[in-house]
C-alpha cells in the first residue's frame, strides 16, 4: 500500500487547521508541504512559518519539497521549522552531493526531486546519500496539471536502479496524481503518491485517500 501525501498547496489556505485536521483523521502518512521561491519556479508560496504551524498541528511525517535556488541556505530553517523529510532539486544544486549530507546532518531524511526533463543517471553518485527519490511528473510550480506520461518509463528504470544499487530508498511522485493513475504508478514501483487536487477538491477527502492507497 503506497504512502499517500496530500500536498497542501491545493488545501484552502484559509482553513488549514481544518484541513490538517481532515489529514490527521485520514490514513495518509505524510504531509507535503510545497515551498516556491519565485525564481526556481515561476511561482511563491510557504516558507518557514507554515512548517512550523503545521508542525505544531499534526504528528505526521512532514515532506517539505524545496522549488527553490540555493537550498542550502535553509536546510537548516526548515530542519528547526520540524520538517522530517527535506527535498532538494537536483537542477537547483551546484554541490549535490555535500547538499544531500547536509540535510542528514540535521537528522532529516533527504530527497532528491528530478524535473521531467533531468535523468536519473544524476543519482549514480549520491545514491547512498538519498533517502527518497521525488520524481517530478509535471513541471514543477503549480498545482493541477496534468500528469507527464513519460514518468512511468521512468519509474520502472529507477525502481530497477534502485534495486541494482540495494537502495533502500523511497520513490515519490509528484504531480497530476489521480485515482485513476495511482494504481499503475503503485504496480510500477512508487511508494509516496503525492496529491494535491484529487484530494482536496474531492467530495470526501479522507475516503479518496483511502482510494489512492489501493483501498
Ligand atoms: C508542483 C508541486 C506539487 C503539487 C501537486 O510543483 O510540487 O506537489 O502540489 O499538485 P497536484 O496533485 O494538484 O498536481
Ligand atoms: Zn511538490
Amino acid at each position: 500500500m503506497p504512502i499517500v501525501a496530500p500536498s497542501i498547496l491545493a488545501a484552502n489556505i484559509m482553513n488549514l487547521d481544518s484541513e490538517v485536521a481532515m489529514i490527521n483523521q485520514s490514513t495518509a502518512e505524510w504531509i507535503h508541504i510545497d515551498v516556491m521561491d519565485g525564481r526556481f519556479v515561476p511561482n511563491i508560496s510557504f516558507g518557514m512559518p507554515i512548517v512550523k504551524g503545521i508542525r505544531q498541528k499534526t504528528a505526521k511525517v512532514l515532506d517539505v519539497h524545496l522549488m527553490i535556488v540555493e537550498p542550502e541556505k535553509y536546510v537548516e530553517d526548515f530542519a528547526k521549522a520540524g520538517a522530517d523529510v527535506i527535498t532538494i532539486h537536483a537542477e537547483a544544486c551546484t554541490h549535490l552531493h555535500r547538499n544531500l549530507q547536509q540535510i542528514r546532518q540535521f537528522g532529516k531524511k533527504a530527497g532528491i526531486a528530478l524535473n521531467p526533463h533531468t535523468s536519473i543517471s544524476v543519482l549514480e553518485n549520491v545514491i547512498d546519500l538519498i533517502d527518497v527519490v521525488c520524481l517530478m511528473s509535471v513541471n514543477p510550480g503549480f498545482g493541477g496539471q496534468a500528469f507527464i506520461q513519460h514518468t512511468y518509463g521512468k519509474l520502472t528504470h529507477l525502481s530497477a536502479l534502485l534495486k541494482a544499487s540495494s537502495s533502500p530508498a523511497l520513490i515519490e511522485i509528484d504531480g497530476g496524481v489521480t485515482l485513476d493513475n495511482a494504481p499503475l504508478l503503485t504496480a510500477a514501483g512508487a511508494h509516496v503518491l503525492v496529491a494535491g487536487n484529487t484530494v482536496f477538491t474531492a467530495p470526501h477527502p479522507i475516503q479518496c485517500i483511502s482510494k489512492l492507497q489501493g483501498n
